[in-house]
Order: structure tokens, then sequence, then C-alpha cells
């Protein structure tokens, strides 16, 4: 598990590293286009997507800015802050373009989406703007960029899900991979600009997927993460009729190998149904471990963010969860200082922590997004100190949580996947449990590497990770 995350560092921490991939060999390629991603693991996997359709295009990946043609940035709205933080890196490369003539600069994903051409035509920061469902324009819009046009297509569509596209894995650590499996988001949660810049939802065909996870696995892959906003709609009607839901898509991407592990993110508390759970207690390479944003632990302020669920009816889930599969890890997003909290409310937020015992949560306070529900409908009244102070609270408490549930884990065994050396120490191993913790243990003379499965004792733990030493392969 990663450690700890406040606001501060959710863009790098719960949605992954800001990244500059490189990918082949630099000489195959006249041309090179250089890709930072910011957001969800969603964006992460759009990245890979439009890496591939550049490759074809005669693109490689460069990790070298000064060596770009192309320098595109993959974007997100979802806190005022990440759009911050892409503003500065866009007037970083405006600087970069007026040293080096010919480089065209692109903005993708969610920010291009919600600010449509407004970057290109009055702030003048890029050349291009391509929305999350226009990539495949991509190619078409560079050479109207090149040729000195207005390139902007920001049009979502009803069907895209680039399922025939084969991602080029970027940075990957060869053990893990994210598959996306849907598009879009058909909730309303009235604080959420993902309706907005990502459309309409709908799923992926499901055989598309299944390959695509036999793929990875042949390349020696053993973990995939099925990705969407949320998972438990997944629904796909192929053109025989045949439905697939999440649990029968879940069921098919486990059987392609018992070696490969299967994880999925994100579920919404009103969509998981029995029949998932059963499916991942059934098999045990679908890992023990739900995402399972909570975001606040008040009735009241659950209904004004239009989540559908009451804490009583979340309470029940978390009990479902640990009767059908014993020992899953759960973990949470949580907003605080939403609209109108009290403190009262926000004493609900942290009882509910306790309730669930959460191994795990990201953190915000909330940032209100123009445009959605909450913007339109409700003042943003809570002040920021409050908000902030409310948002320490709750991360102190998810750090005794995420120890204790460390603590308790002391002396048991668990199967962990290797997915390399440790950070601090080449004679360490790296991996993860099923339900999603970090080990680190020695390697001794035992014979093995990353993508190996191997048994674990816990000895020890901090907050963030679990100590552990080798008991049998
Ligand atoms: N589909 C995912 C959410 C993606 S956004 C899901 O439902 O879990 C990830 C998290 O960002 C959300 O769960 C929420 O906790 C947080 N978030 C979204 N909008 C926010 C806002 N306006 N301010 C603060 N946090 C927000
Ligand atoms: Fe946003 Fe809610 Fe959709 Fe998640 S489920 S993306 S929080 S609208
Ligand atoms: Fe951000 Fe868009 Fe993902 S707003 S969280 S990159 S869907």
């Amino acid at each position: 598990m990663l450690d700890l995350v406040t606001d501060k560092t959710h863009e790098e921490a719960r949605q992954g590293e800001a990244y500059a991939p490189f990918q082949g060999d630099p000489n195959q390629y006249k041309k090179h286009f250089y890709i930072e991603s910011y957001g969800c693991a969603m964006n992460f996997s759009d990245s890979e997507i439009v890496a591939s359709i550049l490759n074809k295009e005669g693109y490689g990946a460069t990790r070298n800015l000064q060596e770009a043609d192309l320098v595109l940035i993959n974007t997100c709205s979802i806190r005022e802050k990440a759009e911050q933080t892409v503003r500065n890196r866009l007037v970083h490369f405006k600087r970069l373009k007026e040293n080096r003539k010919g480089v065209l600069v692109g903005i993708l994903g969610c920010m291009a989406e919600r600010l449509k051409s407004k970057l290109l035509e009055e702030e003048k920061l890029v050349d291009m703007v391509v929305g999350p469902d226009a990539y495949r324009s991509l190619p078409a819009l560079v050479g109207e960029a090149e040729g000195g046009q207005k390139a902007v297509n920001v049009l979502l569509s009803r069907d895209e899900t680039y399922a025939d596209i084969s991602p080029v894995r970027l940075d990957s650590n060869g053990v893990s991979a994210f598959v996306s499996i849907m598009r879009g988001c058909n909730n309303m949660c009235s604080f959420c600009v993902v309706p907005f810049t990502r459309g309409r939802e709908r799923s992926r065909n499901a055989d598309s997927i299944v390959a695509e996870c036999a793929e990875l696995f042949e390349k020696g892959y053993r973990e995939v993460t099925l990705l969407g906003q949320n998972v438990d709609s997944y629904y796909y009607t192929s053109d025989s009729g045949a439905t697939v839901t999440f649990a029968g898509l879940l069921e098919k991407v486990a059987l392609v190998s018992p070696l490969l592990r299967v994880r999925f993110s994100t579920s919404h508390p009103k969509d998981i149904t029995d029949e998932v759970l059963h499916t991942i207690a059934k098999y045990e390479n679908i890992c023990n471990y739900i995402h399972l944003p909570v975001q606040s632990g008040s009735t009241r302020i659950l209904q004004l963010m239009n989540r559908t669920y009451t804490r009583e009816w979340y309470m029940a889930k978390v009990d479902r969860i640990r009767q059908i599969i014993p020992g899953c890890g759960i973990s949470a997003d949580i907003i605080t200082g939403f609209c109108t909290e009290e403190e009262q409310d926000h004493q609900d937020t942290l009882s509910i922590m306790e309730y669930a015992r959460y191994d795990y949560s990201y953190m915000f306070y909330y940032s209100e997004r123009p445009g959605t529900l909450a913007h339109r409908r409700f003042a943003d009244d809570v002040p920021l100190e409050v908000k902030k102070r409310r948002l320490q609270e709750v991360v102190d408490l998810q750090g005794r949580l995420s120890y204790e549930s460390n603590q308790r884990d002391i002396g048991k065994t668990f199967t962990i996947l290797i997915e390399g050396e440790s950070k601090r120490s080449d004679t360490d191993w790296m991996g993860r449990s099923s339900e999603g913790k970090v080990f680190v243990f020695p390697k001794e003379d035992y014979q093995l590497k990353k993508g190996d499965y191997v048994k674990v004792m816990a000895a020890d733990c901090t907050q963030g990770t679990m100590l552990g030493k080798i008991t049998g392969i």
C-alpha cells in the first residue's frame, strides 16, 4: 500500500505518479512524443492508448523533453489543485516552445474536456486540445496543428471504448498492468466533475478485455487491475445478445490463469452485489481487496452528495463483505468539509471509519468544481481552515487504523506477488498480499524473481509497510 496520502499528494499517490515514459528503441522512430500523465489510473491507462496510436503514426515515446517533437499532458480536473499543477506545467512547456521552434504542445484528458478551446484560444498555452473520447483523431489533429490550424476535438462519445487498441505499456514494472473495462460515469455525485469530463457510461467488449488480460499473462504479467469509475455497473451485451455482468467478467478474467491476480477499481457501494462478493470468495486469484469510497459518514451529507446510500446501508455493506470474504482488505475515499458539513457530520465520518476499520484511505478536503450539481445548488460554506483541520483529523485516525490493521496481521503468513526490489535495499524484495498490503522482506538465498509468488510471514510493521520473512516458495 502507498504511504498515507493527504490532499497535498493525492494526484501523485492515489492516482499514480506523473510520469514521462520511455518505450522501445529510440532510433526506431524519426519523431518523438513526450507525455506526462496526471489524475486517476484511467488517465494513465489512456496514455498507453495514446502511445499506441502515436507509435502507429511513427512517433516513439521519449523521456527527454528536449528531444520531443510533440509534448502531451494528460490532465485531471478532479480538484482545483490538480488543474493548477497542470497550468504550471503548461507555462513551463510554453517557454520550451519559445526556445525550440516546431514543437507542438497538446492537452489531453479531463481538463481538456472541461475547458475546451479556452487554453488554446484565450490563453494560447497549447496547440492542441483533445478530450478523452477523441484520441483516435490525434494524428489528424497533429497534422492540423502543424498547418497552423486550431486543433480541437472534445466530442464525447456514447460508444468509444478503444476496445481494439492494444495499449503500449509505459513505465511498467512488467508484473502489474491496468486494463480499462469501461468509460464514463452515469452517477451524479454532486461534488464530482467526472460525468462532465468523461461522459456517459459504456462497457467495453468482454472478449477484448479477456484477450488483453491473456496477452498480458503471456508476456509475463501476473496482475491486472480492471478499471472503471464504477466497475460494478459493468454490463456488456454482445452481438449475439449474450450479456456479461461485472461478476461474470471477473470470473472470465480469473479463468485466464490461476497465476494471474485480478484486482479492480472502483466500486460504488450502491452497486457492488453479493454475486461479485461470492465470485471474489470463489477464486483464489481474485484479490481480497475492495476499494469502497464512503465520502462521508453522515447520512445527511451523503444525501447532499447524491451518493444514494445511508450511513447504515454502507455499514451493512461492510458487514456483508466481511461475512462473505473474511479478512478482505477495505479502503475508502473520504471528503471533509463538503457544503453545510457540521461538526456532528464530521464526527459521523470519524466513527464510520472506526466501524469499517479501513486498511487505507484516500482523503481530501472538498474542492468546488464549476458546473457540478453542488456548485449550482449549494454554497461552499465550510471555511478552508475547518476543512483542513477536519482532513487532518481524518488523516490521523486513518494512520492509527492502518497501523492497527497491520499489527493484527503480525504472525500470519501471506502469499506475496513479487513486484521488484525494495526501493531502500537491493537485498530485499517488495511485493503485495492479496489484501493489498505492501510487504518488504529479505531475499535470502532463495532463487526468486519479479513476478514470482512466495509465502511470507509478517514479522513486524510500520504504518505503511509489512516487514516479512520468507517461509516457503
Ligand atoms: N469513480 C470514483 C471516483 C473518482 S474521483 C469513485 O466513485 O470512487 C476519486 C475521489 O476523488 C472521489 O472518490 C472523491 O473522494 C474525490 N473527489 C471527487 N471530487 C472531489 C471534489 N470536488 N473535492 C474533493 N474530492 C473530490
Ligand atoms: Fe464521480 Fe460519483 Fe462517478 Fe465516482 S461514481 S466518478 S465520484 S460521479
Ligand atoms: Fe481526474 Fe478525470 Fe480521473 S477528473 S480523477 S483524470 S476521470
